[in-house]
Formats: C-alpha cells, structure tokens, sequence
C-alpha cells in the first residue's frame, strides 16, 4: 500500500469514518472499525462495527454506515471510506461488498489505518456482484 494524496472530499470521508471508529462495538474480537459513505446527495454518513455475543449477528461498520443512507432515503452512495485503528488497512469483507455494489456499484472505496492508505474502486474489488433477476 502507497502513500497517497486523496481529494479534499476522500480525506473528509476518511476523518468522517476515523470519527465513527470511536463508537466501535467491538467487545469480542477488539478490531475497530469505522466508515463513512457519500451519498449522491453529497450528504456523509459514518458507522462502526456492533458485535455480537452470537458473532454471526456482528454487522460490520460498512453495513450500519449504508443503513443510515438507505433510512435517511437516498440509495446511491458515490464513495466509502474504512478505517481501521491497528495494522494495515482492511479491506471491505464479501458481504459488505455486495451490500456495497446494491448502492454504489461505481464507488470509490479508501481504506485506511494510522499506518497506510489506499484507493481503489468497488469494481475492481468485486467486479461481479450478484443481481437479482427472477
Ligand atoms: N469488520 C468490519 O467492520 N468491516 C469489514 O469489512 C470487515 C470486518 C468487523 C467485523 C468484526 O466486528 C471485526 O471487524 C472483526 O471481524
């Protein structure tokens, strides 16, 4: 992972998704995770990872951030940001990336943690989603 200049409107989703981490939920497995989506409103919204005594009912950071979007009525988001408080950048897990693509199949997707960046793009991670046609 490179050392990057992101825009102004990357860093501000990357503070916004370091800002969700501190409300992290994360009892279990102590990873921190914290995101931010766009909308295509330009409005931001963040979220964290909220674990669960039953781990399978863990949602992931990414998920409760497209929560927020989806139930404040937009349904397109134009760019995420992940931050991870420890180690290298995670990328976003499978589900979140499908959930991802149901949103924002052209996203660009930042992951970050306090020790490296990167840029990528949802179709380069997950070229192809499945689409649902009865
Ligand atoms: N996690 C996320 O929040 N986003 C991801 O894309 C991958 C994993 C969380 C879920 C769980 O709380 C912790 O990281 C360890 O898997």
């Amino acid at each position: 992972m490179s050392a990057i200049e992101l825009s102004e409107s990357l860093q501000e989703l990357v503070d916004r998704a370091r800002e969700g981490a501190a409300h992290a939920y994360a009892p279990y497995s102590q990873f921190r995770v914290g995101a931010a989506v766009r909308g295509a409103s330009g409005q931001v919204y963040s979220g964290c990872n909220v674990e669960n005594a039953s781990y399978g009912a863990t949602i992931c950071a990414e998920r409760v951030a497209i929560g927020k979007l989806v139930s404040a009525g937009e349904t397109v988001l134009t760019a995420v940001a992940v931050w991870t408080g420890a180690g290298e950048p995670a990328l976003p897990c499978g589900i979140c990336r499908q959930v991802l693509a149901e949103f924002g199949k052209n996203a660009v997707v930042v992951v970050a943690s306090p020790s490296s960046l990167r840029q990528t793009t949802l179709s380069d991670l997950f070229p192809e989603p499945f689409v649902f046609r009865p």
